[in-house]
C-alpha cells in the first residue's frame, strides 16, 4: 500500500532546549523501529509535524503523539494516501524555523509571522517540499 502522510500543527507549553532534545530522541528511536519518517518544524510557539509511513503505524504514533503534555491545541491538518515520501532519508528531521534562512520562510508567514494553524495544507506541503529537497 502506499505510505500515509499525516500533518499537523501543535502549540509548544515546553519551550526548553533540553525537552525538544528528549523529543527528538524517543522520537527518532519510535520512528526507526516502525518504518515512519519525516520533520519536526519548531518555531517558538508551534510544533509542525510530517509523518509518513504505514498507516496503522503512523495512526498508532499519532496516538503517542496526541498524549504528549508538551504541547496542546493540536490541529490535524492533512491524513493522504501519496505515491512517494518526501523525507524518505530521515526518521525525523529537525527543524528550526530561526534557524532557517529569510528567504526561505518568507513566502510562507502570514502578517509577518510563521502561524502553522492558519495554513493551507498546500501551503504546508509546499514549505516542506523546499524543506526536504534542502535537506537532500
Ligand atoms: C512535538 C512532538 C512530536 C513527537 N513526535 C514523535 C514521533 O515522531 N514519533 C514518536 O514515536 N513519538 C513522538 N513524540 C513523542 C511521543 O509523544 C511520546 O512522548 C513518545 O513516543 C513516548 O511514548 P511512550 O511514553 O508511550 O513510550 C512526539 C512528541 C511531541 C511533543
Amino acid at each position: 500500500m502506499a505510505p500515509t502522510r499525516l500533518i499537523y500543527a501543535s502549540t509548544r507549553t515546553d519551550q526548553s532546549a533540553a525537552a525538544l532534545d528528549a523529543i527528538f530522541d524517543v522520537s527518532r528511536a519510535y520512528n526507526l523501529r516502525d518504518d515512519i519518517t519525516g520533520a519536526l518544524i519548531v518555531s517558538d510557539k508551534h510544533y509542525v509535524q510530517l509523518l509518513e509511513g504505514n498507516r496503522s503505524l503512523i495512526s498508532q504514533c499519532m496516538m503517542r503523539i496526541a498524549h504528549d503534555s508538551r504541547h496542546t491545541e493540536i490541529e490535524l491538518i492533512a491524513v493522504n494516501l501519496v505515491p512517494h515520501r518526501l523525507f524518505a532519508r530521515w526518521s525525523l528531521h529537525r527543524i528550526e524555523t530561526p534557524t532557517l534562512e529569510a528567504r526561505t520562510l518568507e513566502p510562507f508567514l502570514i502578517d509577518g509571522a510563521f502561524q502553522p494553524k492558519l495554513m493551507p495544507q498546500l501551503a504546508i506541503e509546499d514549505l516542506c517540499r523546499v524543506l526536504s529537497s534542502e535537506a537532500d
